[in-house]
């Protein structure tokens, strides 16, 4: 897949600027800034100092990383040690850290580091897109590329942030805010120009996981919740999940990759108010419930819970697996995997990172 080609409808790869030569492995070189510093931050952290070598190879270091409360900058790049104590540091006090800056923000990390790649790892907040929307267009703006694992500045402002990338000829990455770990967005590239007839999927792990929990242990939902909450799965703000904003921010995002110009306004959004009655009746006629994510162009989008048949694609995805069917009419193509965890939302992240770098060399 060539992603160097200056093409404005390619999110997700390097656009704009016509095409180039990737960079010789280890050329590149890259200053990152991780903004937001909670599980999915410190994981990432931990991570590149356990793959230092290979960031070394990359000329890739991390020179900043920032929570609500301060930074900790360093223009020379931390080393491995120094990235495995800031994961450590108290959460909101990574300015306590090594070459921490209590009350730094934003604006001081790009005066100080001059980032090459920002990383954002915020809250996502779906009624002001804030701070990833910000942040966003000043990474751009300040010819940073930008790598993300905040569903709400693209859910919310899609296309003006691939304009935004493309007429700079920066990279967007943001294979970790979609089934984070299992490489969808991807596998949408690789299906443009393609006719979607439909796509459907289960697209938020949390949701996934309280019903199969509810299947399984025949508890009720206020119990399974719990019990997905100690996965780390739930966003800081669990209604986001029981409430569909996050399957429905998902939604947008793989709608907006195929090229279709899909809005949250556009999407209706049922929460996941299904008793242990609803659950037990479902699985009496061989149906289960799941929180299902469906667009059909042209027609319904949607997240609901509704009942599928058991044994069927979408109901063997248990716990905090996703499943997408992706129906272009010649194919029908299918994924099942992870989507989310810190571990696999920084993976991902660590994948973007790298595809900035290098391009899409093996
Ligand atoms: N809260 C999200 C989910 C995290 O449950 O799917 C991964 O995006």
């Amino acid at each position: 897949m060539a992603i160097w080609a200056g093409d404005a409808d390619a999110p997700n790869a390097i656009v704009g600027g016509g095409p180039r030569a990737p960079p010789e492995p280890g050329r590149g070189g890259a200053r990152l800034a991780i903004i937001g510093f909670g599980g999915a931050g410190r994981e990432l952290a931990r991570l590149l100092a356990l793959k230092s070598d290979e960031m070394d190879r990359l000329g890739v270091k991390v020179v900043a990383v920032a929570d609500s409360r301060g930074a900790a900058i360093c223009p020379r790049g931390f080393t491995g040690y120094e990235l495995l104590k800031l994961a450590e540091t108290p959460r909101s006090q990574v300015s306590s850290g090594p070459c921490g800056r209590p009350g730094a923000g934003v604006d001081e990390v790009y005066d100080e580091t001059a980032p090459t790649i920002h990383v954002e790892v915020t809250p996502s907040d779906y009624e002001t897109g804030e701070p990833g929307l910000s942040h966003a267009f000043k990474a751009l703006r300040s010819g940073a590329s930008f790598v993300t694992a905040n569903k709400a500045p693209l859910a919310l402002r899609f296309w003006d942030i691939v304009s935004e990338a493309a007429s700079r000829g920066l990279y967007l990455g943001y294979s970790a805010t979609v089934m984070a770990g299992t490489p969808l967005v991807s596998l949408l590239r690789g299906l443009r120009g393609c006719e979607l007839r439909s796509f459907e999927g289960i697209l938020n792990a949390t949701t996934n996981y309280v019903l199969t929990v509810m299947q399984e242990k025949l508890v009720p939902l206020e119990e399974a919740l719990e019990e997905a909450k100690a996965v780390g799965v739930a966003e800081p703000d669990p209604s986001l999940d029981l409430e569909g904003w996050d399957a429905a921010a998902k939604l947008v995002i793989v709608a907006n990759t195929l090229g279709y110009k899909l809005t949250l306004g556009d999407v209706r959004r049922r929460p996941l108010n299904v008793s242990l009655g609803d659950v037990v009746s479902a699985m009496r006629r061989g149906r289960v419930v799941k929180y299902v994510a469906r667009f059909t162009p042209g027609g319904a989008a949607e997240v609901a819970p509704v009942e599928v048949e058991q044994g069927s694609f979408l109901a063997q995805a248990r716990g905090t697996e996703n499943a997408v069917t992706i129906d272009v009419g010649f194919n029908v193509v299918k994924l099942a995997g992870r989507g989310g965890g810190v571990d696999a939302t920084a993976h991902a992240l660590l994948a973007d990172i790298i595809e900035a770098v290098r391009g899409w060399v093996p």
